[in-house]
């Protein structure tokens, strides 16, 4: 068995896609090694080299401060606001009647916005929050679908120096609330419904839910989009069209001049315990970061159509919907449903109706229309499409192959970026020039040097699995968790202290082309279909529910979903397990986390394997789950 499986990697290794002649010719970067040997030799002179492509107020002093690892800062005494680089800018050049959004709701509606309509929109929506007392330091939590007025949003709160916490609007109750706490967030925006499959997802319903558990809201913005009937609450929640159209929503707007390291967001992200974790990012490394790596490694060009299929409620949707392209000048398309609704070459539809040219999106999306078979997307003419990207979980080969042969005809190289919510951006990815093996990120982008090691630092030899780490900063990386740095510096700084390295907490090897291969978690997060869940939360969801007094989650691989997430449950005593009770302990858990985070199993049990010390080893039920050898027995308890 343990043959065939490493015959099988090593043929993956040498299978190659070249790019073609009129890629290579279009390409801004023609040559990675020279690039990349420069970069790493003088990083702070490459990134300087970066940050001159924005516009700042005041230019730094210093690329990169590292008095005090592993809180490192950049562009020093730079002043500048991110969305001076993503909007104003461009309107003193053409690009203010070029169109910066487009956007397709998923009955069929359509608006598109230019720079100048966008800059119209987002300041008058900032004079609102103003007029509201929202100011620098306050923390704006936006709960929304995917709809314009997120970005709207998002950019009005930067532009006036205002950090927003965007929370994913498949997210439920427990999960909204708790972030709207830890962030003290004082103003929610919201909308009373987004669509999905046809149905209006209540969004407004959960957020009353919500903001009963959390006080600290005193304003709450509605967006009407689904006109569905919702509660509002005399003094506490108003329409946003009706704010838009008081006296004080002015399309004048002065954008605040922040620091380079002032917060410009935090996003809330799993770990390992039940806690979320508000990564932290700031204006300055983070505008270079997103608007560099979009650029270079899409190869962005001006007459370029961009696609990310992401939700914006995620950091792939903060910095490769909104920040990265808009910063490039680009035109960000932007869809609000599912993909396949109301049948399966929707996407496909879509592509051929704006002319997208590069396609951005995740494994789990591409398996998902794949099963569908080949006839709806050859009934589209997908020719406009010279880029397609992949991002969230590793690509199996099977959907990369057909990714590349039916959606991008041979044509369009698959741009695999590896990277994370702590990271900001792209840190592993091929560009378009680079030869790929389906399933492989390739090589790490300009200024990243990454190893794969074993716990002592060591690194691995080559096709050994190891521990996948960053060896110097970088300016995406978050600067702390929101309110805990101790736990910063723990959870990705401790492990490898005496080097200094980032701990990414993924698994990988390398080939011996120098190629890397993610294999996938090492700690107990979990990707469900490209979404991060830690099984420690799903694990307080379910010991929420009054049946049940312990609980353990793991994940396990599934064909569409990448992972699916199988519980065990120990039930309190003089309780029995049913059916019904398993599909009231599912539905729990989709209520208080969200339809991502329900159970594809739940199974009752009487113990759970321990450790002496009482953790729970979800090696040990994984491993009985596959019917494989269970290993090192040691650690359990009786
Ligand atoms: O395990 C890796 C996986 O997604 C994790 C990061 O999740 P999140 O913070 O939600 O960000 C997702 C979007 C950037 C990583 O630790 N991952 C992300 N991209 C890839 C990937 N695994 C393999 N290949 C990728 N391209």
């Amino acid at each position: 068995m343990a043959s065939t499986d490493k015959n099988k990697s090593v043929n993956l290794e040498s299978e190659i896609f070249n790019p073609s002649k009129e890629i290579i010719e279009q390409a801004y970067i023609k040559q990675y090694e020279s690039i990349y040997k420069r970069s790493i030799e003088d990083r702070e002179g490459f990134w300087a080299e970066q940050a001159e492509n924005l516009e700042w107020y005041k230019k730094w002093t210093t690329v990169l401060d590292d008095s005090k690892p592993p809180f490192y800062k950049w562009f020093i005494g730079g002043k500048m606001n991110i969305v001076h680089n993503a909007i104003d800018r461009h309107l003193n050049t053409w690009r203010k009647n070029k169109l910066a959004f487009i956007w397709e709701g998923e009955p069929g509606d359509f608006r598109s916005f230019s720079y100048h309509a966008l800059n119209r929109e987002v300041s008058k929506f900032a004079n609102i929050m103003k007029s509201m007392g929202v100011k620098k330091g306050d923390i704006v939590t936006i709960y929304m679908p995917q709809i314009p007025e997120l970005a709207f949003a998002m950019l009005a709160c930067a532009k006036i120096g205002v950090a927003h916490s965007v929370v994913y609007g498949g997210f439920s109750v427990e999960a909204l609330a708790e972030r709207i706490m830890d962030a003290d967030s004082r103003v929610l925006i919201t909308a009373d419904g987004g669509w999905r499959r046809g149905k209006i997802i209540d969004l407004k319903s959960i957020a009353n839910e919500a903001m009963m558990r959390s006080p600290t809201i005193e304003v709450c913005v509605v967006v009407k989009r689904t006109g569905n009937e919702v509660y509002m609450e005399t003094g506490r929640d108003f329409w946003y069209h009706d704010l838009m159209s008081l006296p004080v929503a002015s399309p004048v707007c002065e954008t605040e001049v922040m620091d380079s390291e002032d917060l410009l967001f935090i996003l809330y992200t799993s770990g390992t315990t039940g806690r979320p974790k508000g990564m932290v990012h700031t204006h300055g490394g983070y505008a270079v970061y997103t608007s560099t790596t979009h650029k270079l490694v899409f190869d962005i060009k001006e007459e370029d159509r961009w696609w990310c299929a992401a939700d914006p409620g995620w950091i792939t949707g903060h910095s490769y919907i909104i920040y990265g392209p808009l910063i490039n000048g680009s035109t960000t398309f932007m869809y609000e449903g599912a993909p396949n609704h109301p049948f399966p070459n929707r996407w496909w539809q879509m592509i051929e109706k704006y002319g997208i040219t590069i396609l951005y999106t995740s494994p789990t999306a591409i398996r998902g229309l794949m099963r569908f078979g080949d006839a709806w997307p050859s009934r589209h003419n997908l020719e406009s499409l010279r880029i397609l990207g992949s991002v969230g979980e590793p690509i199996n080969p099977e959907a990369w192959r057909w990714y590349y042969k039916i959606i991008g005809r041979e044509k369009c190289p698959i741009i695999d970026t590896w990277w994370q919510t702590e990271t900001g951006g792209f840190m592993i990815t091929p560009l378009p020039i680079t030869p790929l093996k389906p399933g492989s990120a390739t090589r790490p982008f300009f200024g990243n040097e990454v190893a794969i090691v074993d716990n002592k630092g060591k690194e691995v030899a080559v096709g050994e699995e190891g521990m996948l780490v960053i060896k110097s900063p970088w300016p995406g990386l978050a600067r702390t968790i929101y309110k805990d740095s101790d736990r910063y510096r723990e959870i990705y700084w401790k492990d490898f202290k005496k080097h200094g390295w980032y701990k990414t907490g993924d698994s990988a090897r390398i080939d011996k082309d120098g190629y890397i291969w993610i294999i996938g978690r090492i700690d107990d997060v979990i990707k469900v279909s490209g979404y991060r869940l830690g099984t420690a939360e799903i694990e307080s969801a379910l010991v929420s529910h009054p049946a049940v007094s312990e609980a353990a989650a793991i994940a396990l691989p599934h064909d569409l979903k990448g992972h699916a997430i199988h519980s065990y449950v120990i039930l309190r005593a003089g309780l029995d397990g049913s059916k019904e009770l398993e599909e009231d302990l599912k539905r729990h858990v989709s209520h208080e986390l969200g339809p991502i985070a329900r159970p594809e199993t739940v199974d009752f049990v009487e113990s759970l394997p321990k450790t002496r010390s009482g953790k729970i080893m979800r090696r040990v039920l994984k491993a009985r789950a596959l019917g494989h050898d269970e290993g090192d027995l040691t650690t359990l308890e009786e």
